[in-house]
């Protein structure tokens, strides 16, 4: 089959775990987020894309303007495509989206959060590490319910606006998701907390 995204995937030994999609932040790829998978759910079947557009020379999974300021247009259709592979690539794989959990950092999760708002059939939830507000628009009514997601950031992150984390999380409410939503003591970069709070909460 010729997928859209160059991508890893790796089968699970535990079939109680909840498959994992892995997203990385920019200027990472398809490997980043394998140690901290390993870590948060070892026996969970992993799928793993790497970011395809590349600002200058850093893999990213869609175009910003510049830091902090996004084309809202750009973001839809890159979250369409990026869905679009996630379908087909569970289909392939056996994975059930009703039970797939996105892992995003930072550019990774903040276009895990545009897929919950976009194509919200495709993720059973989401853990969102560093995210901010891309699309200021509201899950649709009823799109989220029974689905979980986690969003961790950090209080002293000079990327991400004090006010992002309640917004999006209200966003994401809107749409009957079951939003939990925790600060940590850091910067950008994750830090143990992240885990101990990612991991329970995987594993309640
Ligand atoms: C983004 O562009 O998605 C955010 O600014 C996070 C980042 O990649 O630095």
């Amino acid at each position: 089959m010729n997928f859209s995204y160059h991508h890893i995937f790796q089968p699970g030994s535990d079939p109680a775990a909840a498959p994992l999609l892995l997203l990385h932040g920019t200027g990472g790829n398809e490997r980043d987020l394998l140690p901290l998978a390993r870590t948060l759910s070892p026996g969970a079947a992993v799928l793993s894309p790497r970011g395809d557009v590349s600002e200058h020379g850093a893999l990213r999974f869609f175009a910003r303007l510049a830091e902090g300021r996004f084309d809202p247009a750009e973001v839809t259709r890159r979250t369409h495509t990026l869905a679009d592979f996630i379908a087909a690539a569970s289909t392939h794989y056996g994975l059930d989206p009703a039970r797939l959990t996105a892992v995003g950092f930072s550019n990774g999760a903040n276009i895990a959060a545009t897929i919950l708002q976009l194509r919200p059939t495709v993720l059973g939830g989401a853990v969102i590490l560093r995210s901010m507000v891309v699309l200021d628009q509201p899950a649709t009514s009823a799109s989220l319910s029974n689905k979980r997601v986690l969003l961790l950031n950090g209080a002293a992150d000079p990327i991400v606006p004090l006010d992002h984390p309640p917004r999006l999380a209200a966003l994401l409410r809107a749409g009957g998701a079951e939003v939990t939503q925790q600060m940590v003591t850091a910067s950008h970069g994750l830090i143990a907390d992240d885990l101990t709070a990612a991991k329970s909460w995987l594993s309640p």
